[in-house]
């Protein structure tokens, strides 16, 4: 081991014992820092029993769980920093308080370390410049649980230094994960992609297209993602997923396409969370869970729609199913995903690989959105948008010049 391969990680929470395990596992020395040596103890435990399960499992032998778990210390005193090349943070988010809690440490940690931060939301760029080293700090987003998790959404900060970048890529990729490299804008890459596969399917309920179940069914046989995306929300929580949608759609002025949705915003005002409260989109007291919301389904049909578009590209790409509905609403939710990929591309959020990449690890979406698009051809994709906006008229199809 080198001098050079370690690590600190600030905040040992549900984001920091799994990013700390990750790098132990991989061979680097960890200090684990929280606001009481005490907690950071106990999250040591915890990564040690979570070690040992692995084990169990067959999927580490002893030896390597017990060398990773003594790759992992408490700091007792911030002078130990002073070998390590880089700090994750990984604490409550707030830009003040992560302010308040990096600023001492910038003082024993070499004076070229690397500050990376874990935020989800917050700007990389505002952090840089609040610490007065912009140029040192850069994102590095894991998803939860990192262990498990296979992406790391690498954020560029305004002023980060290139060779800062490629440097956090490198390892996040020696650490066994897929890199995404995005700028620092709201949401980043997954969490403002990922907005429509749950506001258009609330929108299908809305309109009275289809049932929950039928939409989530739609989603995992036709569409091949793990989960639907009610069923989702439900395990995300409403309020957590409507307040990442209010914030990203804020933050890019409100772009209809990324507007909340009432229905699920309703769920909130009633305390239905989801999962975690028993009751949202389905109700979880009873096996299998069945839905609570039940749209009005005599209004709009596809009756009258032109599906001709629809149907030639659910042909194209083997969708197998004969039900109309169940195109339409397959056909609404993938193609306002894929607008929004396209309007993150256009907004200068990321490349197309990588916002494929992270779509596909860190939302385990079945395929890149791009290369979905390449399949069913940019004619055809933009002959589906157009049809479904005459469908739906609210400028959620509209595509960038
Ligand atoms: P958590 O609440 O599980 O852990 C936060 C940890 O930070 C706690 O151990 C707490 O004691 C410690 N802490 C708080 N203030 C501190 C301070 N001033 N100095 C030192 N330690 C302090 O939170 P979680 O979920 O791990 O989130 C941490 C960060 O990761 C946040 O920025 C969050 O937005 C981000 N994130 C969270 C994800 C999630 O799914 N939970 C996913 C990706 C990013």
């Amino acid at each position: 081991m080198t001098a050079e391969q370690a690590i600190a990680v600030l905040g040992t929470g549900a984001m920091g014992a799994g990013i700390a395990q990750v790098a132990a596992v991989h061979g680097w020395s960890v200090m684990l820092i929280d606001c009481d040596p005490e907690i950071a103890a106990r999250s040591r435990e915890g990564i040690g029993r979570r070690l040992d399960r692995q084990v169990e499992k067959g999927r580490m032998s002893q030896a390597d769980a017990t060398d990773a778990l003594n790759r992992l210390s408490v700091v007792q005193s911030d002078s130990e920093l002073e070998s390590c090349e880089l700090l994750i943070e990984a604490i409550v988010e707030n830009l003040d308080v992560k302010v308040k809690a990096i600023t001492p440490l910038l003082e024993c940690l070499s004076s070229d370390a690397i500050i990376a931060t874990n935020t989800s939301s917050l700007s990389v760029t505002e952090l840089g410049n609040e610490l007065g080293c912009p140029n040192r700090v850069a994102g590095m987003h894991f998803f939860n649980p990192a262990p498990i998790m296979k992406l790391v959404e690498v954020v560029r900060g305004r002023e980060s230094d290139p060779a800062v970048v490629d440097r956090i890529a490198a390892i996040a990729s020696s650490w066994n994960k897929h890199v995404a490299r995005t700028a620092d804008t709201p949401g980043f890459i997954v969490n403002r992609v990922a907005r429509p596969y749950y506001l258009e399917a609330f929108r299908c309920m809305e309109d009275g297209l289809a049932t929950a179940d039928l939409i989530d069914e739609t989603m995992r046989t036709l569409g091949g993602f793990r989960m639907g995306p009610l069923e989702l929300t439900d395990f995300i929580g409403h309020d957590v997923n409507t307040a990442t949608t209010r914030t990203v759609w804020e933050c890019w002025d409100r772009p209809s396409r990324l507007a909340p949705s009432l229905m699920q915003e309703q769920l909130v005002t009633e305390g239905r969370l989801g999962k975690k409260s028993g009751s949202g989109v389905y109700d979880w007291s009873v096996k299998p869970p069945v839905p609570t919301i039940h749209p009005n389904l005599e209004a709009p049909t596809t009756t009258g729609l032109d599906m001709t578009s629809i149907k030639r590209m659910t042909d194209r790409i083997n969708v197998a199913s004969e039900n109309p509905i169940q195109q339409l609403v397959f056909a609404r939710i993938l193609f306002a995903v894929m607008n929004e990929a396209l309007w993150a591309r256009h907004d200068g959020v990321a490349e197309e690989a990588d916002i494929d990449t992270a779509m596909r690890y860190g939302v385990n979406y079945p395929r890149g959105l791009f290369e979905w698009m390449d399949e069913i051809g940019q004619e055809l994709v933009e002959e589906t948008m157009n049809s479904l906006e005459s469908m739906t008229g609210e400028g959620r199809f509209i595509t960038p010049e």
